[in-house]
């Protein structure tokens, strides 16, 4: 839909900002190749890796974003999962966890408000699994986007992370018939053919038990009902690695929790980064720990100084390095002022330097 509208301060402004951003991007890709020629020949750090392929990805990237002022001062950003996987820019995942009856409408609001990339799981007990589809169609039809601008990611959740009262599978079945049921029953509740990403929600007990459930993830992706599969609440990295090296699909992607209690997966995410897995962190902003760091006056000042709020700022922290954080909010202004800063990143600005990013893991403790 093309909106003819008399030119306004604002749109002559955006006009050279565009050119500005060009000029910019030229000039970044120039520092960019020079800069990753240069650390090529240099001994790397993990941490440097991620900002050196994250940048590669920025670069490979070019074209300008579809993104528009809105009336309230927030951008509108119309960008498909797809383009920004393809591009390799940052991006947050709306999570619905905790949403009940509100999912929904909550997940519709998401996607209006520009996030592309939803989380869920089959699992009633925290997850209305249904709701994650009706809010994606409902707001499909009303944005005019198809199933492949949007990215789905939900999760088998074996007996023990289930409500006794509630398992979306028959649990006297055998495990590999389980995680056939909790699918089909996926499919049905988000109203699609095809998953982006299927996610194991948590170890099983024993490492064989986990790969059986793998098996049959593997078959999905065989058979072309699955796009990638991913891990959630491995803290272990040596489990990682044995997953990695056992699997024949590997994980493309790793969701922990991310804190002080585990070291904030400092380990783990150096393996993610070795092996090409995307880190997903949730408790970004709930951890007890990461909300003490928001609170310091350093961080706060940081925000300000970047038109960030120190939320916003963690969130900017992570992405920075790669990863992709979930964010499961309920408030429609936090999820404006959450794409802004998709926005952002999708518009290649560059907004935290390393030593930034160093004076933040600094404030959160991690070396
Ligand atoms: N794999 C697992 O086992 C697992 C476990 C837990 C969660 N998850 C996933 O992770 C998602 C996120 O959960 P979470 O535990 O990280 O917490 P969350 O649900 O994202 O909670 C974020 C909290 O921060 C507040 N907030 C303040 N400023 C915000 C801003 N700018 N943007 C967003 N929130 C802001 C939110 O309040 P407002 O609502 O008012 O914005 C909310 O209270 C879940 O929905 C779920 O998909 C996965
Ligand atoms: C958003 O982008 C899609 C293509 O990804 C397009 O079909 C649709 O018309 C756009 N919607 C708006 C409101 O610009």
């Amino acid at each position: 839909m093309v909106r003819v509208a008399p030119s306004t301060k604002k749109q002559r402004s955006s006009k050279q900002l565009i050119q500005l951003t060009a000029v910019a991007s030229v000039v970044l890709m120039a520092i960019v190749s020079v800069w990753l020629f240069a650390s090529s020949l240099a001994s790397r750090t993990e941490t440097t890796k991620t900002r050196a392929s994250l940048l590669k990805g920025m670069r490979e990237g070019a074209g300008a974003t579809p993104a528009k002022a809105s009336q309230d001062g927030h951008t509108v950003l119309n960008v498909s999962a797809t383009q920004m996987i393809q591009t390799g820019r940052p991006y947050l995942l709306y999570g619905t966890a905790w949403k009940a009856d509100e999912t929904a409408a909550l997940v519709s609001q998401a996607l209006h408000a520009g996030f592309r990339f939803i989380d869920t799981a089959c699992q009633p007990k925290h997850y209305n699994e249904a709701g994650v589809g009706e809010g994606w169609n409902d707001a499909a039809s009303k944005l005019g986007l198809q199933r492949s601008d949007i990215f789905l990611q939900t999760k088998f959740t074996s007996i023990n992370g289930q409500d006794p009262n509630n398992i979306p599978y028959d649990k006297t079945a055998p495990l590999e018939e389980q995680v056939k049921q909790s699918f089909q029953k996926s499919l049905e509740n988000l109203r699609t053919d095809y998953i982006d990403s299927l996610v194991l929600h948590s170890p099983l007990k024993t490492m064989d038990d986990t790969l059986r459930v793998w098996k049959v993830f593997e078959s999905f992706v065989s058979d072309g009902k699955v796009r990638q599969l991913g891990i959630s609440n491995m803290y272990n990295y040596r489990d990682l690695r044995t997953l990695y090296q056992k699997a024949t699909i590997k994980p493309a992607v790793l969701q922990n929790r991310f804190h002080d209690q585990t070291k904030y997966d400092v380990k783990l995410r150096e393996i993610c980064n070795a092996y090409g897995i995307k880190y997903q962190s949730f408790w970004t902003l709930t951890a007890p720990s990461n909300r003490k760091a928001m609170g310091s006056s350093t961080w706060k000042a940081m925000a300000e100084e970047k038109g960030l709020t120190p939320q916003t700022l963690m969130y900017a922290y992570m992405m920075s390095l790669g990863h992709t954080p979930l964010d499961g909010s309920k408030s429609v202004t936090h999820m404006k002022e959450d794409i802004d800063l998709v926005t952002r990143f999708q518009n290649q600005e560059q907004l935290l330097s390393d030593a930034e990013i160093d004076t933040l893991s600094g404030i959160l403790g991690i070396h």
